[in-house]
Order: C-alpha cells, then structure tokens, then sequence
C-alpha cells in the first residue's frame, strides 16, 4: 500500500482499482475540458498571506453550512453511480461523512436509495434533486426524502440538458458496464472491484428503478432519464419545488450574478457556486472567478457556497477566504472511495481538513469563520 499524503496519492490508486469506464465517467469534463482544468488552475493564482508571531493555540475549523454544525465547512457533493465506484458506495461515504461530522448529498443518481442509506447511518444526510417532468415521480421522491429524514434538498439547475461527455460515449458507459471485448479485458484486472459488485445487491439506481412504471432495471432507466430530465424548469417551478419541500433549500449550479440574485429571491438557505466540475458548459469561467461578483452581489442576503476545483485545504481557506461560507467536495473523496472504501473518503477528508487547518493557522488564523480576503494576496486576475 503506497503512503498517501494527499489527495492526488488517493487518485492514483483509484486510477489502478476501478474500471477505465468509471475512472473516465469521474475524471472528465464536458467537450475541450477547459473549464474543469480552469476550476483547479485558477486555484493556483491565488496567492496566500503568511503572517508570523501570531497565537495560533486552540485552533478551530468548526462552522455552520446552511444552519448545519460541520466540524469543517466541507459537504460531501452529490455524485451519480457512486455506488459503481465501489460497492454500497453511497452507504459508505455517507457514513465516513457522519463520523467526521459533515454534510453527505446523496444524488438522484444514486445506485443506493434514499431508503438504503437512511437504514444504514444515524444523521440525517443532504438529498439532491434533478426535476424530471414526471410529476408524480418528483412529488413522490421528494416525499421520500422527507420520510428519510433528509435535512436539506439540494436543486441542481444546471443539468436539465446534458454536456457531451467525449470519454463517456466512447466508452459506451453504463451501469453495470456492459460485456464487449475491451470492458471484459479491463475487469479481468478489477477482480477485487467485481468481487464486491458480486457481492452487493445494490445494482440498479435505486432512487428511480423500480419507483417508476417501466423502470424495473438499469437498461430501461437509461432511456427513461434521457428523456425526463424537464428542459421546463424555471424560476418558478423552483418556487413550486420549494413550497413542496418545505424544509431548508440549497440552490446548486449558480454562476452568474443575475441568476445569484433570482436564487436569493426565492428565499433559498443557501445557493452553491458550481459549473457541476466542469461537466456542463464548457468555456464557462472557474467558479472560483466568478465568485467574488456573487458574492458582491447577493453575499447579504444569502449564504454561499462554492464546488468544482477543491482538491485540498488550502483550495478550501481561498473559497472560504473570497467569501464562501463553504465549499463541497465532489472527486477528491470519489478517489478515496474508489480506492479505498470507506476509509479512503475518511483519508481524503483527514488530507483537506490537516491542511486547512495548518494554512489557516500559518496565515496567522485560528478560527476558519475569521477567514476573509486580508488571508489573500491574490494575483491581479482576480482583482
Ligand atoms: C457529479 N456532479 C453531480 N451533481 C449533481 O448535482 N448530481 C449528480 O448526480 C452529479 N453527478 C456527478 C458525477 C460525477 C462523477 C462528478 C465528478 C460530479 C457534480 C458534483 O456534485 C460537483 O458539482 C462537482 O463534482 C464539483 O467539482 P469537483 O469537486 O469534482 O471538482
């Protein structure tokens, strides 16, 4: 077992343990790539401030995320077929995330049902909705999220239309992968991923197969969810979703100012700054770019929150510092969950949380709710 330190060890190792077809679905984004490059590399061009001399005795990364305590102000991000990464997987990152005391979003998309991961942790988990045009079936995911206990929705709005995804449609990617000459090869050198894939009865996507009329298998679902993902959303339905639901709202997939301001008119908890990782419009900016003018212009108002790029502490103390209240994780803790199981989504967020906590403490901070922009030397890009 290689010594790992961060988060690029668990990606290596992730690399070797699951299928190409997997690995490619994580570690892609939509036609050149460009803004899932951007989202890490402008990272890069933020310039941190050291300070010296300063206390930096009884340190704390403890916070809130939309009225949520959170040992550090990190959410585990939706993530569609976690459970192909690794067996149970949804379960399992789910329960890593509780014990160490953050938010877990299970997706839509998720192998395991809401149903499976509620019997099997003790915290109330996040549920991410995609709006089907199915009205029956959005009323009646919604109220299963309610019956779970979950105790925030996350909307996504900005998949009601899929980026084309190069890697995906070359490898013809399903689930379970299908049987052709090239994935049988692969899986021969996967045998201890297929052996836990053999071993789980969670196979099916287990929030729609078997929820919907003629969704009774994986096959039949993909057809089905080309199809239903409602190109019809707008502002109002999300009025109507949130009148639904009921409980605390997190608007996800906010990029402009414009849109950051109809989200706060809706009267959400908090909305999430994300280009979705750069799978969805290529050439649209990092978020990281685009949050300073977010935050400018609805900061006090509503509560944000930024993903796509974070794939250490210090990414997090420069969200936080640009002023998100926090950041969501989305293949940092895929990698450890591919490679490692539960533990490997406990190593990734042991890996973010030690280095947040000694950059915060080296910049001269102790609590991470202090961090502000006097943490940043940025460069002239973002000025
Ligand atoms: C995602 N993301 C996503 N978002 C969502 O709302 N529902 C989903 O089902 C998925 N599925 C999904 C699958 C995979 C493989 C990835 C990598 C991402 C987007 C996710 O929630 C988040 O916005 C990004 O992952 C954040 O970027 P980083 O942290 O991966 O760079």
């Amino acid at each position: 077992m290689p010594v790992i330190t961060e988060i690029e060890d668990l990606k290596r190792l992730y690399k070797r343990r699951v299928p190409k077809m997997f690995y490619d679905y994580t570690e892609s984004g939509s036609w050149t790539e460009q803004t899932f490059r951007e989202n890490s590399s402008d990272f890069d061009l933020i310039r941190l401030r050291q300070r010296v001399a300063v206390d930096m005795d009884g340190r704390t990364t403890a916070s809130t995320m939309a009225g949520h305590d959170v040992s550090m102000p990190v959410a585990l991000a939706p993530v569609g077929m976690t459970g192909m990464q690794h067996a149970d997987g949804e379960i399992l990152a789910a329960q890593a995330a509780e014990a160490f005391g953050v938010p877990y979003t299970l997706s839509t998309m998720s192998i395991c049902s809401i149903e499976d991961v509620a019997e099997h942790t003790s915290r109330p988990f996040w549920f991410q909705l995609y709006v089907m045009r199915d009205q029956d079936y959005l009323e009646r995911v919604i109220q299963r999220a309610k019956d779970a206990g979950c105790s925030a929705l996350v909307l996504t709005l900005d998949l009601q239309i899929l980026g084309q995804r190069h890697k995906d449609l070359k490898n013809g990617l399903s689930a379970p992968p299908k049987l052709t000459m090239g994935t049988v090869a692969d899986l021969s050198w996967r045998w201890a991923w297929g052996m836990g894939m053999l071993r789980t009865k969670r196979r099916a996507f287990g929030n729609i197969v078997g929820h919907v009329k003629g969704v009774e298998n994986a096959g039949s679902l993909m057809a089905w969810t080309a199809e239903q993902f409602d190109p019809r959303l707008d502002w109002e339905k999300v009025r109507k979703i949130k009148e639904m639901w009921g409980g605390n709202l997190i608007l996800k997939g906010i990029l402009d100012a414009e849109d950051a301001r109809r989200a706060a008119d809706v009267g959400c908890d908090a909305i999430i700054v994300s280009n979705h990782g750069g799978r969805q419009l290529d050439g649209a900016l990092s978020s990281i770019r685009v949050l300073p003018d977010i935050v400018e212009a609805v900061g006090d108002r509503v509560e944000i929150h930024l993903d796509s790029g974070i794939r250490s502490g210090q990414d997090v103390l420069k969200a936080l510092a640009m002023g998100a209240r926090g950041v969501h994780v989305g293949r940092a803790y895929i990698y450890g969950l591919g490679a490692m199981g539960k533990s490997g989504v406990t190593r990734a967020l042991e890996i973010i949380h030690r280095e947040l906590d000694i950059s915060m403490a080296l910049c001269g901070y102790r609590d991470v709710k202090d961090l502000d922009r006097t943490a940043l030397l940025t460069g002239p890009e973002f000025d």
